[in-house]
């Protein structure tokens, strides 16, 4: 698939299953992911697979963190939490490494990570893969990030599902009507 129609044919999935990208399908994405331009090749990108029961890891901390958030939340809206990561036989969080300081701006590096991301879901998406990108408060929680092994400087930016599309999705009508100027 060139890149022009992977652009324009990608949409989040509704519905992953199993299974999940071959470990040789994986390494195209992670790959893609480290293509994206860099400023300073400071290769900010932190890639955290989670696949099998591993991806209880994450679902145990997100319950958690429901649990905290909301101290009123039933057990059944706890547990439901934790079961998100189910959705996709494979995670992969991606994160910004943004320590130490220096010349390159964290928001520099934190965009390219974005285009890192972006990279991998139209990689997954020419592998035949459908993906969701999640973020949400498990994204910025220091108890959750700790969970599957990342810290303080290191700044989620998505948490990639990947898996069979088995329910597609269909992608947005696009206009530049409203966001372009000419000067
Ligand atoms: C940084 C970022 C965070 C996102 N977080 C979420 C999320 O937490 N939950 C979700 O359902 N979608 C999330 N998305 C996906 C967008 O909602 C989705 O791309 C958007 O609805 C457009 O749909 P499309 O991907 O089918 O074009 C996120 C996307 C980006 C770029």
């Amino acid at each position: 698939m060139d890149v022009l129609t992977a652009i324009a044919s990608r949409a989040s999935a509704i519905k992953l299953a199993a299974p999940g990208p071959t470990g040789e399908q994986l390494d195209i994405i992670l790959k893609a992911g480290i293509r994206a331009p860099d400023h300073g090749r400071l290769s900010p990108w932190r890639f955290v697979v989670l696949e099998g029961d591993k991806r209880k890891i994450l679902g145990t901390a997100m319950s958690a963190l429901r649990r905290r958030l909301s101290p009123d939340a039933t057990d059944e809206e706890v547990r439901k939490e934790g079961q998100k990561v189910m959705r996709a036989p494979t995670i992969v969080a991606v994160a910004a490494h943004t320590a130490p300081p220096g010349k390159i701006p964290e928001i520099e590096r934190i965009v390219a990570v974005g285009a890192a991301c972006q990279n991998m879901v139209l990689a997954a998406h020419a592998l035949g893969l459908g993906t969701m990108w999640k973020t949400g408060q498990a994204a910025y929680d220091p108890e959750v990030k700790k969970a599957i092994g990342f810290g303080p400087h290191d700044h989620v930016v998505g948490y990639l599902y990947l898996g069979a599309p088995e329910t597609p999705g269909v992608p947005r009508e696009s206009t530049l009507d409203g966001y372009v100027t000419r000067l």
